[in-house]
């Protein structure tokens, strides 16, 4: 591994020099949900007793049993949380609300991209919620079982992950952008045995039709690997689909005589929730599981404490559910709060760039968390549509998936939130579950920080070795202590979650990404340290992209960098030999453009694609991706830290 070197350039220091900071409003910190001086003794006893701080934190919520250790080290890194605990965290989310005054409470607005809209108080989500979870059991859905979901962030999505976790099931939902290709690849790891989509959605002003997607990546899969026995179509878009009989059933068919009460599984603290997949640097999607009860520990605390959630709270996180921002924190973690939630089917730009702010005003959102590409986005459309709308109902906002710019961070600040609303900059990922370094309302912010380790978490910033850098001084992200919503395994590769997360840096979990520490602790992402691209929040390997293209007969070699792109983060640049012989070599950076979004969905983003006679490699011929990417930032290939 490649290790950082001391560095105490302006380039690694950032903002350090000019750096702007923001004290806590006092009307924020007197309604806080945790005050500094419960802050301040949250950090002592996470310091002294993790444990017993996650323990804390597990007793606010329901348990079917209580556990009998908090933490199993004996097998690290695969560790055990709540051990002998009984649980489920729909039993959460929805079933210990029907006997409190939540039950008659708005627990989703759903808007569509057309302008409809649908809500649910918490009583009648849970009703939806038993209804399909019996369909699903009649369909032979046995606990264990996984279940694929390809689908927008529609009503039906947060009803199918809810009822397959109701009924012990394991989801994985798929971001509906994804290729069929995409889709098989993750039904295929997955094994699942049921496949639930829609009939099509709104985006863009399209109707785009998911069905035909999951019947080709069915065809596609091998099925001595998995075997679909049943997909769900629920209706949205009215649209003519192709149903094949037996195998294909309509949502609203297996739901209308169910009755409106069904049985919550009781779940081992152990027993999987979840799983996601993410584009891995080994081009085979990695899929990350999460179990029960450790999860709703991690979430409902960190939501709770960061965003502060009060009984009044709207509280609108605009990311898909295919992404772990949409199941931590748009779905399970402020169900689990007793919030209202709005969720958005459609395009963030359509029909116009006011959409965002068209919806807060319209549903008086008080929370609004979304990533740094989409507030760069927004504000390339200037200021005229946020002053259209009243946006006095945001309290608080917050950021996640990429490094927030400052100069972004100064608009959303300003011109969003007034200078009345603290950001909430949130670093996470998809393996752990729940945010880890992030301000509370009550702190000191610093645009372009994510603040400090929140209480019960430990990380630091190490060279190569494990040891740790000074302030300024950039080098790896790492976490010291094992935390309750952590991934538990890489399905079916334990060799893998050891080598890739818990072998890099000795007795640590390695994030993989580039950070630094200021004097008082503010932590300071740099971006990824392996090949891996982060567009607009979402990571997709090189491999995968580098398969993609070459998937493609007149490209030979490739290698894909991330390069950086004014308003995603990062997009992709190619370099490509192409196949000797090839004709209209010319025209070809564009064919393999459309050609890799084709392949790979439209989170793909390509930047350029350079064509070349030969790639830099190394001497055991791998290939150089630092040399290429220090190249096109112009810097020296030693300037970038650990990228081979
Ligand atoms: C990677 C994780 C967690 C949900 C969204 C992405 C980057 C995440 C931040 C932030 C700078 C961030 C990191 C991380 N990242 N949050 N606040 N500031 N970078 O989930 O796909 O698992 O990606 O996103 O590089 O490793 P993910």
């Amino acid at each position: 591994m490649h290790t950082p070197e001391p560095d105490r350039s302006d380039a690694a220091c950032g903002l350090q020099k000019e750096e702007q900071v923001f004290r806590p409003l006092s009307n924020i910190v007197s309604r806080a949900n945790v005050t500094p001086q419960e802050y301040a003794a949250a950090l002592e006893l996470a310091a002294s007793d993790f444990k017993a701080y996650w323990e804390e934190a597990a007793e606010e919520l329901g348990w079917f049993k209580r556990w009998e250790n908090v933490l199993d080290e004996s097998e690290a890194p695969f560790y055990r949380w709540f051990v002998g605990g009984r649980c489920n965290v729909v039993y959460n989310c929805l079933d210990r609300h029907i006997d409190t005054p939540n039950k008659n409470k708005l627990a989703l607005i759903w808007e569509g991209e057309p302008g409809d809209s649908r809500k649910y108080t918490y009583y009648e989500l849970y009703r939806e919620v038993n209804r399909f979870a019996s369909a699903l059991r009649k369909l032979g859905l046995l606990p264990g079982d996984r279940i694929v979901i390809y689908m927008p962030n529609l009503p039906e999505t947060v009803i199918a992950m809810l009822a397959s976790a109701k009924i012990g099931a394991v989801h994985s939902v798929v971001f509906a952008g994804y290729s069929a290709k995409a889709l098989a690849e993750r039904i295929q790891a997955a094994e699942a045995k049921a496949v639930i989509t829609c009939d099509g959605y709104y985006r863009n002003g399209q109707v785009l039709k998911p069905k035909p997607v999951v019947d080709q990546a069915l065809e596609r899969l091998d099925s001595r690997l998995a075997e679909v026995e049943h997909v769900v179509v629920a209706h949205r878009a009215h649209v003519e689909t192709p149903m094949r009989k037996g195998r294909d059933h309509w949502f609203d068919d297996l739901v209308r005589f169910e009755p409106p009460e069904a049985l919550t599984e009781v779940m081992d603290a152990e027993d999987p929730l979840f799983f996601l997949y993410t584009s891995g640097v080994a081009g085979k999607p990695k899929g990350m599981v999460h179990a029960h009860g450790g999860f709703m520990v991690g979430v409902h605390r960190t939501l709770d404490w960061v965003f502060d959630i009060k009984p009044t709270d709207i509280f609108w996180c605009t990311a898909d559910a295919g992404w772990v921002t949409g199941h931590s924190y748009a779905i399970y973690g402020p169900l689990m709060t007793g919030a209202t939630v709005v969720m958005y089917e459609g395009h963030p730009l359509y029909p116009q760039a006011d959409r965002i702010w068209r919806l807060v005003s319209r549903y008086g959102i008080t929370i609004l968390y979304a990533s740094p590409t989409l507030i760069r986005m927004l504000m390339g459309f200037g200021v005229e549509f946020p002053a259209a709308y009243d946006l006095s109902t945001l309290r608080l906002l917050g950021s996640v998936g990429e490094t927030f710019n400052p100069e972004a961070w100064m608009w959303f600040y300003k011109v969003i939130g007034r200078q009345q609303c603290p950001i909430m900059d949130t670093w996470w990922q998809t393996e752990t579950g729940m945010f880890m370094i992030s301000p509370l309302p009550i702190s000191l912010l610093k645009p372009g920080s994510v603040g400090k380790p929140l209480p019960g978490v430990e990380a630091d910033i190490v060279d190569g070795a494990g040891k740790p850098v000074p302030p300024g001084v950039r080098g790896l992200l790492v976490i010291k202590k094992p935390w309750p919503s952590m991934f538990r395994e890489l399905y079916k590769d334990p060799a893998a979650y050891k080598r890739e997360y818990w072998e890099k840096i000795p007795g640590c979990y390695y994030a993989g990404d580039v950070a630094w520490k200021d004097e008082d602790g503010y932590f300071w992402i740099q971006g990824r340290a392996d090949d891996v691209v982060n567009i607009a929040g979402h990571r997709i390997g090189s491999a995968e992209l580098e398969s993609a293209v070459l998937s493609h007969p007149d490209a030979v070699e490739a290698a894909a960098v991330g390069v950086p792109d004014p308003v995603r983060g990062e997009a992709v640049k190619f370099f490509v030999v192409a196949r000797s012989g090839a004709e209209n070599v010319d025209e070809l950076p564009e064919v393999l453009k459309a050609y890799v979004r084709q392949e790979l969905g439209p989170m793909a983003v390509v930047q350029a694609v350079e064509i070349v006679d030969s790639l830099p490699k190394t001497c055991s011929g791998k290939i150089l991706r630092r040399a290429l990417k220090a190249r096109e930032l112009g810097m020296g290939i030693d300037d970038l830290p650990g990228l081979d």
